[in-house]
């Protein structure tokens, strides 16, 4: 998938922006997390014969200034969910998923083998969580202002644009650096929770997409 460069970055901001349609949407699809890798036995046992991972696929765009990225996510999910409440509400969410190691597995990492993961949740709409994973089970937030989100939903559809700086320096370590002419990898998540989905109760895309950042 290309991240274009584009000097409309600004505008490109609102999930709505008429800027987007004339930019190359690559659609993914997404499986359930399977229920055998969940951590513990109890979680295995309760989902195995719930369905779950209700969203089966999600439209990704990218478009770069130079110094800043963002991301359109765009999944049909029309039971808009924005709350979270003990175990009772779960909000929609989505997550993007990059190796800090070159050979870390899309199963959200391994041990010396990290992965940074963007975590956009409804409810809190206007920024996504940086988190850092060395494997299912390890995930921890790293940081919460460096991404910023603004989010649609159409009552059919929600879209979200997820931006950053190309490199950070805070957490510089623990977060995916990028740059002009790149190539890298990335993957993706979705939790409908509408359905109750949460932590790895969710849809997921079980291949890596390769991202060029055009130069
Ligand atoms: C087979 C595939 C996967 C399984 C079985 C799985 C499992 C899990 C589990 C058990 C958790 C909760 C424990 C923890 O925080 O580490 C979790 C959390 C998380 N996972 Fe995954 N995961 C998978 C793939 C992915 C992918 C591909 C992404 C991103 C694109 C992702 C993003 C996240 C995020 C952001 C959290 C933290 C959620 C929270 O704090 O509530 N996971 N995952």
């Amino acid at each position: 998938m290309l991240v274009r460069r584009t000097d409309a970055i600004d505008a490109l901001a609102d999930p709505g922006a008429a800027g987007w349609g004339a930019i190359a949407a690559e659609t993914v699809k997404l499986m359930p997390a399977p229920a055998a890798m969940q951590p513990t036995r109890y979680i295995a046992t309760k989902w195995r014969d719930q369905a779950y991972g209700a969203v089966a696929s999600l439209d990704v765009q990218g478009v770069h200034d130079g110094a800043t990225i963002a991301f359109r996510l765009r999944w049909r999910d029309s039971a808009k969910n924005a709350v979270r409440f003990e175990n009772t509400d779960f909000p929609d969410a989505a997550a993007l998923l990059f190796p800090l190691a070159a050979d870390a597995p899309l199963f959200m990492g391994a041990p010396g083998q990290p992965v940074n993961l963007w975590y956009w949740r409804a409810d809190f709409p206007e920024r996504a969580r940086s988190d850092v994973a060395s494997g299912i089970g390890s995930s921890r937030v790293v940081d919460d202002t460096a991404i910023t989100a603004r989010a649609a939903h159409d009552g059919e559809f929600w879209s979200v644009v997820l931006r950053r700086a190309l490199k950070v320096q805070a957490n510089a370590a623990e977060s995916v650096q990028l740059e002009p002419g790149q190539r890298l990898r990335t993957t993706f998540a979705v939790w409908e929770g509408g359905n109750l989905e949460r932590a790895g109760i969710k849809a997921f895309a079980p291949q890596w997409v390769e991202l060029a950042i055009e130069a």
